[in-house]
């Protein structure tokens, strides 16, 4: 049996929370009474408090009130609530920004920021650093021994970028260290000989801006690592102020998802649990929730595969946001699969934005828990004390693991690459492009990890690489060592273009030693406009794919050098030629995917190399749109949670293992029928 530690210490259940603002009522009585009864009938275990407090814990530079926050966490744990408590970064009191206006970001055409908003502080600025750190030590000493106390919610969702003198200066001493203060290398690596770009020395770089330098790909690349690194520096000042006072307190800071503006793989190594905000937009007539369960599956597995373990579901909302065009309700039962599709991807938890609807200001519309009527007696509120009731039978899961034998790459500088270069066609969409590939996991039944490009692969049994432009040699040499030792790799169009600077491979793409692993030479490709296609026709039946597919938006011309073709282009001049190939190569295989599917081709033939690859199946791979099928186990029993996105029921067969139901007490094996909404969570045995 193998358990993983629960995310808050010595918390062996689900935790059942959400974003708590008393800070907001404290003229209100009442109200914060009627909080905990409300949170005890919702069946609520944690509140996540003082989330942009800043204001009523520091009203006055050195005047600190913490009477109301000791109040509040008193009258939590009596009734038997832990606190997550926040630190106040992500928004500044007035008096701050009045007297320290470097708090305050500047903009990429140089201009400071006024007073207002949130999540745009300056996060190199000394002063601002000592304000937060003073902040942070005064909580942190005042609560270090409180038993209610489980964990430190650091600031919240770190985004943005700052132009500030002091930023650049940070910049270039990033510059500095990383080319060894050597301005010939920077130069070399950005290939700034172009348009007579190159530096004399790194005085002379400024950040990219729209009024300046923006253009130099490698340039940006290392803005926004930059930005990745001042914000785990930042984030490491408020942790360490913490931690030094209060070591045994683990801290995290909410995520979100796949935000481009921060390398998430850096910033989750500055943290002890890894816990995220999500809102799915469930009920649009133009998306299909099975495919919004898809992306958001996607995203809960990226989530959990920073640290390999459950995660905390931080935020999310039991009904509707505020922030679209269209602030769909959710319909009843959405709420309860959503979250516990949360679970089945890892999460230990299920908490709120917001727990109680804020009387004014700018979320005052946003879903809660208890609306501004304020009773138990609406829809929202029974159906998340339905969920709490149903969490607590769910003690078993905590700690438990994901096992997956398939790894998915994803990983941020690719995309900041991939998003940045010029030329082919800007239809790239490499999220989107992974979740094809993850869709063929997801929608069959089979969990699957998610790696960067610095991760050990070497024991999965198939590793898929979706478009990785951008790729270090290093990484080039671990691909081609997994699949010389056995391993079975997928790759697409675009990928081994560059060196992770930016720079283009020499001698042909794939570039290094992937031309050789792939045996095939990537002359060319060609984009396609947007309602264009191209006809294709698989010639090999190995895999047990067959017929003619159209292919969009990318098509790869290429040379066979050792590779068999499985496919081949049946129109434009490049007819005839291979769009699909696998290579034998070392005791492994390399399957090259040339040119760009829709997601049910994509599938059609990723299935098919999965089963090649050995890659188990939880369950029979014949299941409805609808139904998706994810587990976890402590490697003794397997946890199995069958998930229906459709509002029909739909039949679906579950194998030959019987489990029981942990939400209903009942056996279930072979063909069952799940309702519409429905989910079951069957414990079987493992093997
Ligand atoms: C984010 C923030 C919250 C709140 C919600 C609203 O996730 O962290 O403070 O603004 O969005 O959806
Ligand atoms: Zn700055």
């Amino acid at each position: 049996m193998k358990r993983f530690p629960s995310v808050l210490p010595d918390f062996p259940h689900i935790v059942h929370g959400g974003d708590y603002n008393p800070d907001q009522w404290l003229s209100y009585p009442g109200i914060l009474k009627e909080d905990l009864r409300l949170m005890k009938l919702a069946g609520i275990n944690n509140a996540t408090v003082a989330i942009f407090a800043w204001s009523a814990i520091e009203p006055q530079e050195g005047v600190f009130k913490l009477d109301w926050l000791d109040k509040v966490i008193e009258n939590l744990y009596k009734n038997g609530i832990y606190t997550i408590l926040a630190t106040p970064s992500g928004a500044r009191p007035a008096w701050l920004d009045e007297k320290y206006p470097e708090a305050r970001r500047v903009t990429n055409m140089g201009d400071r920021r006024l007073h207002g908003a949130r999540h745009n502080h300056c996060m190199s600025s000394p002063i601002f650093r000592e304000k937060v750190a003073k902040i942070d030590s005064v909580l942190a000493e005042h609560y270090k021994d409180n038993p209610a106390v489980k964990m430190w919610h650091i600031s919240n969702e770190f985004s943005g970028e700052c132009f500030c003198d002091i930023c650049k200066d940070n910049f270039r001493e990033f510059l500095r260290r990383k080319y060894h203060n050597n301005i010939d290398e920077l130069n070399e690596q950005w290939w700034t000989a172009f348009w007579s770009h190159k530096y004399n020395n790194f005085e002379q770089i400024d950040p990219p801006s729209p009024l300046g330098e923006n253009c130099v790909h490698g340039h940006n690349l290392d803005w926004k690592r930059f930005i990745t690194y001042i914000t785990c520096d930042f984030l490491d000042n408020e942790a360490r102020t913490l931690k030094k006072i209060a070591p045994h307190i683990p801290v995290t800071t909410n995520l979100m998802g796949t935000y481009t503006g921060l390398n998430y793989w850096e910033l989750t190594k500055h943290i002890d649990v890894v816990s995220w905000d999500s809102y799915p937009q469930f009920h649009n007539p133009d998306v299909k929730d099975s495919d919004i369960a898809v992306e958001f599956g996607m995203r809960h597995d990226i989530t959990r595969s920073h640290k390999k373990q459950p995660f905390m579901l931080m935020e999310s909302t039991p009904s509707c946001v505020n922030w679209t065009k269209v602030n769909k309700m959710k319909r009843p039962g959405m709420h309860y699969l959503s979250s516990m599709q949360a679970i089945g991807h890892g999460s230990d938890t299920v908490q709120y934005f917001q727990w109680r609807k804020s009387r004014g200001s700018s979320e005052k519309f946003h879903g809660a828990v208890v609306d501004h009527e304020g009773s138990e007696n609406g829809r929202v509120f029974k159906e998340v004390a339905k969920l709490g009731a149903d969490l607590k039978k769910l003690d078993e899961i905590v700690g438990t693991d994901t096992y997956a034998e398939t790894a998915i790459i994803y990983d941020w500088e690719n995309e900041w690459a991939i998003s940045d270069f010029q030329g082919y066609s800007n239809r790239r969409n490499y999220e989107s492009t992974v979740r094809t590939f993850y869709g063929s996991f997801f929608n069959h039944a089979a969990n699957v990890d998610f790696v960067s490009m610095n991760e050990d692969i070497s024991k999965y049994k198939l590793v898929v690489a979706p478009m990785i432009y951008s790729v270090s040699e290093a990484m080039i040499n671990r691909l081609e060592k997994y699949v010389a030792d056995g391993g079975t790799l997928i790759c697409t169009y675009m990928s081994g273009y560059v060196n992770e600077n930016d720079l283009c491979y020499l001698g042909g793409f794939p570039g290094g030693k992937l031309r050789k692993v792939f045996g095939i030479w990537a002359e060319e490709m060609d984009a396609l406009h947007e309602k264009e296609r191209v006809k294709n026709e698989y010639i090999s039946n190995e895999l047990g794919v067959e017929g003619s597919f159209e292919s969009f938006d990318f098509c790869d011309v290429l040379h066979l050098e050792g590779a068999k073709a499985l496919a081949e282009y049946r129109s434009e001049f490049y007819s005839g030629t291979p769009c699909i190939t696998v290579n034998e190569y070392g005791k492994g295989k390399a399957y090259y995917i040339g040119t760009r599917q829709n997601a049910a081709e994509t599938e059609k033939l990723v299935c098919r190399i999965a089963d090649k690859a050995g890659i188990k199946r939880i369950v029979p791979d014949n299941l409805p749109e609808a139904v998706k099928v994810i587990s976890r186990t402590d490697y003794e029993n397997e946890y199995v949670f069958v998930t229906n996105y459709g509002t029909e029921s739909e039949k679906i067969d579950l194998g030959c293992k019987t489990g029981t139901n942990l939400l209903d007490g009942k056996e279930y094996s072979g063909c069952v029928e799940i309702s519409g909404y429905g989910v079951l969570i069957l414990k079987r045995e493992y093997n």
